[in-house]
């Protein structure tokens, strides 16, 4: 099936929205979106390596302009729900073009990360929500009590419980299987497909992924080994 944006300009928005090729375009760049906000925050968060004051000042910095950071806060929120619509939409096409007795076989040629892009998007969302609540809200804070605006505090002392960092290294895994999948799709998605580039593209996507997941994870690590505390 043909995979190209060329159609943006041949449909109308309604109905590409509602094709295949439409959902897939609505994936790629909010995936892209969504990418973008991760590295920068997995890189934002390595200066928790800096001391308290490096971070702490970071996350003021972060809200000191409360228009930049409402703007910042309704895109992802678009993009994160644009993102959860597509992909059901095309979970709902696929299941209803995919004929009886084929789903074993079809596993066979699709990578794992292919595989669990439909149930890691799912429990990713919910490690977002908790997220929220436990590090920008503060009322899920496991460890010591949630204090306004000392990151630095808050992630040593949730870290420290040993659940709390097997939860988040738990998600990060399934974030970089994710974002590595998503990042090589997102590039068939707009019809870029060639023999020679794409598994190079693929490549890159992985080393991106596994760096995402190193940067993020190593921080429960570090605290749960005392490097940071
Ligand atoms: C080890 C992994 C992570 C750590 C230690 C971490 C840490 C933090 C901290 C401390 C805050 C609050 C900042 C503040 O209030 O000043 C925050 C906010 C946030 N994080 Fe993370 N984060 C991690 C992974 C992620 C991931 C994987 C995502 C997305 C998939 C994410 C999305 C967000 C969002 C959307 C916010 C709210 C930003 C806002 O205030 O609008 N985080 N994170």
């Amino acid at each position: 099936m043909a995979t190209t944006v060329i159609g943006v300009r041949q449909e109308r928005p309604a109905r590409f929205l509602a094709s295949t090729n439409g959902k897939k375009v609505v994936m790629a760049v909010t995936g892209v979106i969504l990418f973008v906000f991760v590295i920068g925050h997995m890189l934002g968060n390595l200066q928790i390596y800096e001391g308290p004051e490096k971070i702490n000042a970071y996350g003021r910095f972060l809200k000191s302009i409360p228009e930049l950071l409402w703007s910042v806060r309704s895109v992802l929120l678009l993009a994160v729900c644009l993102h959860i619509w597509a992909s059901i939409g095309l979970a709902l096409k696929n299941n209803a073009a995919r004929p009886k007795g084929y789903s074993r076989k079809k596993n066979v040629a699709s990578s794992y990360a292919a595989r669990t892009m439909y149930w890691s998007g799912p429990i990713l969302f919910c490690f977002i929500v908790y997220h929220l609540l436990h590090f920008t809200v503060g009322i899920v804070h496991p460890g010591s009590d949630f204090k306004e605006g000392d990151v630095y505090h808050n992630m040593v002392s949730s870290f420290s419980v040993w659940y709390v960092s097997a939860w988040y290294i738990f998600s990060m895994i399934l974030l970089g299987l994710h974002v590595g999948h998503g990042a090589s799709s997102f590039v068939q998605s707009l019809g870029f497909n060639h023999p020679r580039h794409t598994p190079v593209i693929k490549k890159a996507a992985a080393v991106f992924a596994f760096l995402l997941i190193a940067g993020f994870i190593s921080i429960p690590i570090s605290v749960l080994a005392g490097l940071v505390r």
